[in-house]
């Protein structure tokens, strides 16, 4: 069956729901770190799978569709945007959440996905409205349904192990730090 959305329509979904858990990191307090380590967590899961997407099927679609250079140069400065929020994960990954260091990555990792998000659905996607048939935005969605949904299987079996992990992390964390938990109590 064909499917119902369009790619570009796809694209602004993910982006909106990007947007809302970065304006939630975004106002979290320093005291609330679970909270800010749960929301990353979600904000990177997201955007790999978005990026992903984009990246294996959306831009190269895009990169082949359009005749201008100016227009293939969007493509090439897209990947590069991709490239720096690469850059920027994993740092603020390893920043404790509950520091004020934190919340200021926390606030220009939102900056750079927006400029992003915002770059793409005014230049790219408003291009690629033009150069594609109806058909094939549908069919790229098609595409792109299709593999984030393995992308969302991976990610899941990743989860598992990942929280196995976690716990181990957790009783090693309980046994060196046990003169901090005293401090605490
Ligand atoms: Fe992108
Ligand atoms: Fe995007």
């Amino acid at each position: 069956m064909p499917s119902q959305t369009d790619a570009i329509s796809m694209l602004k979904a993910d982006h909106e729901k990007v947007r809302g858990l970065l304006s939630q990191l975004e106002n979290s307090s320093e005291r609330s770190s679970q909270k800010r380590e749960a929301l990353l967590h979600k904000i990177a899961a997201e955007l790999e799978i978005h990026t992903t997407i984009e990246e294996e099927i959306f831009y190269p679609a895009y990169r082949d569709a359009v005749k201008k250079k100016e227009d293939r140069k969007l493509y090439q400065e897209a990947l590069e945007e991709h490239h720096v929020v690469d850059l920027v994960m994993p740092e603020i990954e390893e920043t404790d959440p509950g520091t004020e260091v934190f919340s200021a990555k926390a606030k220009v990792l939102k900056e750079v996905i927006e400029h992003h998000a915002d770059e793409e659905e005014k230049e790219m996607f408003s291009r690629a409205r033009k150069v594609f048939e109806k058909d094939e935005l549908r069919e790229l969605a098609e595409r792109m349904e299709a593999r984030k949904a393995e992308l969302q299987g991976m990610k899941a079996d990743e989860g598992s192990s990942e929280e196995d992990e976690e716990d181990e992390d957790l009783d090693e964390e309980d046994m060196e730090d046990e003169d901090e938990d005293e401090d605490e109590q």
